[in-house]
């Protein structure tokens, strides 16, 4: 169990005020890191440090008022699942704004800092569709999504010279505010099931612990990959 000790780390969660950025919060700091919770929704409780992750000046100030860090969990991520032909140009703009700019500002603000300091992890959060056209048409999420399996391999290899790794995890739908619409329509978990094979979804808590693995000396002969957390959705 050593190898999933976090003591005297501190870690940076984005997003974490609900659903699955707070479950990892809590889990990586149940291994003794210290946590930075992030999140545009400052009013969500005491704990979190309001920041929009898609405000590059906010982004860097934070960061650099963190001092040292060791693992960064991007997680903020949000949907507008709308057709190619409905969706307007402002959503579009804001989902990639969010899940892919957002992304690579914080782990720029957080490299700057980790490579002063010896190195440290950078968790991202994917999705299955990152790797699929999906059951339904959401073409922002998938190419936001696909950006960021992609944007993980890179990073990882300008990285890696600074011992930062960098991965990614990519959840099939898990049950949070986000994927409400999803769970509350009988036709599309029927569906959703039906590309379940292990017949079973992941809850947050999941998720929250293949990102811990990814983050913790366990992996650290791993960067670049994304670990699906699928119940089979993508073996097909
Ligand atoms: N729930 C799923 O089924 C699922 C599946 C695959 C991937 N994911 C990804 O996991 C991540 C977390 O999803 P979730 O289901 O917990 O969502 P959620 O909506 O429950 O929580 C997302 C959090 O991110 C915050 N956030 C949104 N925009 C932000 C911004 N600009 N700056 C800072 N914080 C911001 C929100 O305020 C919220 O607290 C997302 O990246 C999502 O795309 C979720």
């Amino acid at each position: 169990m050593e190898m999933f000790d976090l003591k005297g780390k501190t870690a940076v969660v984005t997003g974490a005020a609900r659903g699955i950025g707070k479950a990892t919060a809590d889990l990586l700091g149940s291994r003794g890191a210290t946590i930075a919770r992030l999140d545009v929704d400052g009013e969500a409780g005491e704990s979190i440090l309001p920041c929009d992750v898609t405000d590059e000046h906010a982004v860097d100030k934070v960061f650099a008022q963190l001092g040292k860090i060791d693992i960064l969990v991007n997680n903020a991520g949000i949907a507008v699942r709308k057709n190619a032909f409905e969706i307007t140009r402002e959503e579009w703009d804001r989902v990639i704004a969010v899940n892919q700019t957002g992304l690579f500002l914080c782990s720029r603000a957080a490299a700057r800092s980790m490579k002063q300091t010896g190195g440290g992890a950078i968790v991202n959060l994917a999705s299955i569709m990152g790797f699929s056209g999906g059951l339904f048409p959401n073409p922002a999420y998938q190419a936001s999504k696909g950006a960021v399996v992609n944007l993980t391999r890179a990073l990882a290899l300008e990285f890696a010279e600074h011992n930062i790794r960098v991965n990614a995890v990519a959840p099939t739908f898990v049950r949070t505010d986000l994927t409400t619409p999803i769970f509350s329509n009988p036709e599309v978990l029927k569906k959703v099931m039906q590309h379940t094979p292990l017949g079973v979804l992941p809850e947050v808590e999941d998720i929250a612990a293949a990102i811990l693995f990814l983050a913790s000396p366990a992996a650290r002969c791993i960067t670049g990959v994304t670990l699906p957390v699928d119940s089979g959705y993508l073996a097909r």
